[in-house]
C-alpha cells in the first residue's frame, strides 16, 4: 500500500467495519488510540443506563431483582462474552474484577492438582497477575512462584507444576502468546492453564475451547467497551464446573441463596465462580456495550486491526525515523495484538504533547508509548492523522515543554 492520506481514505471506503464507529460517541477531531485501556463509550450505554436507573431501579426497586432479571445478569453477561472467546455460553459468568476472578481460578487451580505446589507465569507479566499470585502463595503457605521468560516455559513445565498463568497479549508488548500450543505442553504434564484475555477479548478472535484451555479471566471495560471499572469475566471450561470450587464461597455462589441455610453448598455450574451481589448497573452498562459485536466476523476484525497495526509502524518507520523511537511490539502483526509499542526515553512526555494535540494513547514506565487500535471505531485515516500530528510533536519538540513532564497519578 502506497503510504498517503488519499490511500488511508480508499480504505476506510472498503472496510467492511466502518459502520461500527457510528456506534460509538466519540468527540469530535479526537483520535481514541487507548481502547485498550478503556473502551469508548457505545451510544446505547447511556440510554440503557438510564432506563435501569429512573425505570428499574427508580420505579422497579428491589422488584427488579426478579422483574427485570438483575440476578440473571452475571450468566446473560457471561454468555454474551462467551461468544467473543470460543466458549460455550454456560462456560463464562460475568462477575467481580480481573484481579478477584485470578484468585478465584488460581485457587481452585490448585485444589484441583493436589501435590502440585508450583505456579508458572512470565516475569513482566502484567501486575496484578504476579501480586496475586504472590499473596495467594504466602496464604498458601507452601506454593510457590516461578516466573521464567516466556521462551523457556515449555521446558519449564514438569510434573510440579499445578497452574500455567500467561496474559494472552501482553499488556506492554501487545506479544501474542501460542494458547493452544502452551495449552497442549501445560496439559502433558498435567497442569492447568489460566488465560488472562483482558487485552484479547473483543480484540482478536479468541477459541478457548478449540485450545482446550482450561481457565480464564478477563477486562471488561477494555475492547469490550463496559465502561470504567466494568465487572470482568472468568471462564471454566465444563469438564472441570464439577471439581471447581472458589474460595470465595459467597452467597451468591451458593446452591439456593434464598434459602439462608447455614452450609455452604456450591451453585450449579459456574453460579459457583459468583461471591457476591452483582454490580447491576455496571453489568448493565457492559450488557449493552457486547451488541456493538452483535453479527461481527471477528476473522475481519482481526484482519482490520492487523492492517491498522501495521500501517501506523510503516508510517513511524517513514516518517519519525530521526526521532529515535525503537518499536517495541513485535513487527509481525499475526504475533501481536491489536496494539503497538514504541519505546523512547522521553516517551511520558511525548504522549502528553501527543494528547494536547487529541491523539490519546498512553504510557506505560519505563519508556513505553502504547496505541491501542480498536477496529471497531479506528479508522485508517485516523491513522494517519495520528502519526502525522506525532511528527509535529517531534519535529517542533513540543514535547519538552516542562508541563508535559509532571507525571498525573494515571499515566
Ligand atoms: C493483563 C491485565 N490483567 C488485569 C488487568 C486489570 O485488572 P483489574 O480490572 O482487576 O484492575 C489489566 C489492566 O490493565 C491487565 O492489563
Amino acid at each position: 500500500m502506497s503510504l498517503t492520506r488519499a490511500a488511508c481514505e480508499a480504505l476506510d471506503r472498503d472496510d467492511p467495519l466502518a459502520a461500527r464507529r457510528d456506534l460509538f460517541d466519540l468527540p469530535e477531531g479526537l483520535i481514541y488510540l487507548d481502547g485498550n485501556s478503556l473502551g469508548a463509550l457505545p451510544r446505547n450505554v447511556g440510554v440503557r443506563l438510564s432506563a435501569a436507573v429512573t425505570g428499574e431501579w427508580g420505579r422497579g426497586l428491589i422488584r427488579s431483582w426478579n422483574t427485570a432479571d438483575w440476578i440473571g445478569l452475571p450468566a446473560r453477561v457471561g454468555g454474551r462474552i462467551a461468544r467473543l472467546v470460543g466458549a460455550e455460553a454456560d462456560e463464562v459468568i460475568c462477575a467481580d474484577s480481573t484481579s478477584v476472578n485470578i484468585f478465584k481460578l488460581a485457587a481452585a487451580a490448585l485444589a484441583m492438582r493436589p501435590g502440585r505446589k508450583v505456579i508458572l507465569s512470565e516475569p513482566g507479566n502484567f501486575p496484578t497477575d504476579l501480586y496475586v499470585l504472590q499473596g495467594l502463595a504466602e496464604f498458601a503457605g507452601d506454593v510457590e512462584l516461578r516466573t521464567l521468560p516466556a521462551d523457556q516455559i515449555p521446558a519449564a513445565l514438569d510434573d510440579q507444576v499445578a497452574l500455567l498463568l500467561l496474559t494472552q497479549v501482553h499488556y506492554k508488548t501487545g506479544r501474542l502468546h501460542d494458547m493452544a500450543g502452551l495449552t497442549r505442553r501445560a496439559h502433558e504434564v498435567g497442569a492447568l492453564t489460566l488465560w488472562d484475555l483482558s487485552h484479547s477479548a473483543g480484540a482478536l478472535p479468541v477459541d478457548l475451547n478449540g485450545c482446550e484451555a482450561d481457565l480464564a479471566v478477563g477486562c471488561g471495560y477494555k475492547y469490550l467497551n463496559g465502561g470504567p471499572g466494568a465487572p470482568a469475566f472468568a471462564f471454566v471450561a465444563r469438564r472441570h464446573h464439577e471439581a471447581f470450587r472458589s474460595p470465595l464461597s459467597g452467597w451468591m455462589g451458593h446452591a439456593r441463596p434464598f434459602e439462608f441455610v447455614d452450609a455452604y453448598e456450591p451453585g450449579q455450574g459456574l453460579a459457583r465462580a459468583l461471591c457476591g451481589t452483582p454490580p447491576v448497573l455496571g453489568m448493565t452498562a457492559l450488557e449493552a456495550a457486547l451488541e456493538a459485536f452483535d453479527g461481527i466476523d471477528m476473522a475481519a476484525l482481526r484482519a482490520k486491526s492487523m492492517r491498522l497495526g501495521d500501517l501506523f509502524l510503516d508510517l513511524v518507520e517513514a516518517r519519525c525515523a530521526a526521532h529515535g523511537f525503537a518499536i517495541a511490539c513485535p513487527r509481525d502483526a499475526t504475533a501481536r495484538g491489536s496494539q503497538v509499542a514504541l519505546a523512547h526515553a522521553e516517551g511520558y512526555a511525548i504522549m502528553q504533547a501527543l494528547i494536547a494535540r487529541e491523539v490519546i494513547g498512553d504510557f506505560r514506565a519505563p519508556d513505553i508509548l502504547r496505541f491501542g487500535f480498536t477496529p471497531l471505531y479506528v479508522r485508517h485515516v485516523d491513522v494517519w492523522d495520528a502519526v502525522d500530528r506525532l511528527v509535529l510533536v517531534m519535529d517542533q519538540g513540543e514535547w519538552r515543554d516542562p508541563k508535559f513532564h509532571q507525571k498525573a497519578a494515571v499515566t
